[in-house]
């Protein structure tokens, strides 16, 4: 488990988009402290203990609330201090908690932010129940926000199962592996980043333009987050990011490097080729050669080069929003996934 205490997790992000001491810092992360409070308070809210002994049980492993810190930073554009905020800050980190659950389930990952996942401890089905209460807990807090908020999450939810799905079933005749994967990734990720955003906008009472920008800001951010994600679950280690080390290669999940390798020229394409036609994943010494490979491949910075275009399109999609420190912070945050490694 991360060392650091969950509010001082939470100030290291901020820190990394907010000048020190500016207003804006202070009021980020006195939010957020409310929204680590509230989240526990949800999970708490399990009347049985064994329940929410599950239910909270990756709420306090940690995870950088990075949706949370977006739906705050939506909240800039409006009055961030209206009712309902924090909680539209709480819809959207307990929907990425819930997805957790079941992400974790369908990869088998044995570690989360540093503990043994929650599959690993209490099993499958407990996974995936835990992962349906945190779902409609979220629903319910939803259903407490601006009119559209509940609709809204309801429908990032079934775009969050399409996407998850659309990555099981693969791609199809009428669309190539790199559409697909921008499909299946635009739904698994892309969208609750773009909800975030959008929640907080709308509970600020931002005007409808502007709602529009930051939600389009956090879907092109979201494909950049997942590309990154993909990236380093080949260069990071278990140790920075929590998961293990190249997760997606063992389970036969194909991510951006990996899908531009398949088609690549280089050198040790070939050999990567023949190492991935294994329909199950990869294991033991061909695992570890396939990783060196991709490493030393061309299709790194090929991702890494379509990472940074989508940033661009997120930069380009805040240019009519009002200049300030939150519009700064934004702009930050897509410095921070260019250069993430964890
Ligand atoms: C992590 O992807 C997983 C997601 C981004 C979405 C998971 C969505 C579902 C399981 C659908 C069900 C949704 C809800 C709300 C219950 P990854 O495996 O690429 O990343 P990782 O390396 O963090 O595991
Ligand atoms: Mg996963």
């Amino acid at each position: 488990m991360s060392t650091l205490t969950a509010s001082a997790r939470v100030r290291s992000l901020v820190s990394r988009i907010v000048v020190r001491e500016d207003k804006l810092e202070s009021r980020l992360s006195g939010s957020l402290e409310l929204v680590e409070k509230r989240l526990v308070e949800c999970a708490g809210r399990a009347s049985d203990p064994y329940v929410a002994d599950v239910v909270g049980y990756l709420v306090a492993a940690g995870g950088k609330r990075l949706r949370p810190l977006l739906t705050l930073l939506a909240a800039e554009f409006g009055d961030a201090g209206a009712l309902g905020v924090i909680d539209a800050a709480v819809v959207s980190e307990l929907t990425h908690v819930a997805s957790l659950y079941h992400d974790d389930v369908m990869d088998q990952a044995r570690i989360r932010h540093g503990v043994p996942s929650v599959n690993a401890r209490w099993g499958n089905s407990v996974a995936v129940m835990a992962g349906n209460w945190l779902l409609a807990m979220s629903a319910q807090l939803s259903a407490g926000l601006v009119h559209s908020a509940m609709p809204l999450h309801a429908q990032t939810s079934e775009r969050l199962v399409r996407g998850q799905l659309l990555e099981l079933l693969g791609p199809t005749a009428d669309d190539g592996p790199l559409p697909h994967y921008f499909s299946v990734i635009s739904h698994k990720t892309a969208a609750l980043l773009s909800l975030s955003l959008r929640l907080g906008a709308l509970q600020s009472g931002a005007s409808a333009d502007v709602c529009d920008a930051l939600a389009e800001y956090g879907e092109q951010l979201g494909v950049a987050f997942q590309i990154s994600d993909d990236l380093l679950d080949i260069t990071s280690s278990s140790a920075l990011t929590g998961k293990e080390h190249g997760k997606d290669l063992s389970v036969g999940v194909v991510g951006l490097p990996v899908l531009l390798a398949l088609t690549g020229e280089d050198a040790g394409d070939e050999e990567l080729r023949a190492l991935l036609s294994s329909p199950t994943g990869l294991a033991g010494e061909d695992h570890r050669r396939a990783l060196d490979l991709l490493r030393e491949s061309a299709a790194m910075g090929q991702a890494r080069a379509i990472r940074d275009e989508r940033l661009a399109m997120a930069r380009s999609a805040l240019r009519g929003l009002p200049a300030g420190p939150p519009l700064r912070a934004l702009d930050a945050l897509c410095d921070v996934v260019a250069t993430r490694t964890k």
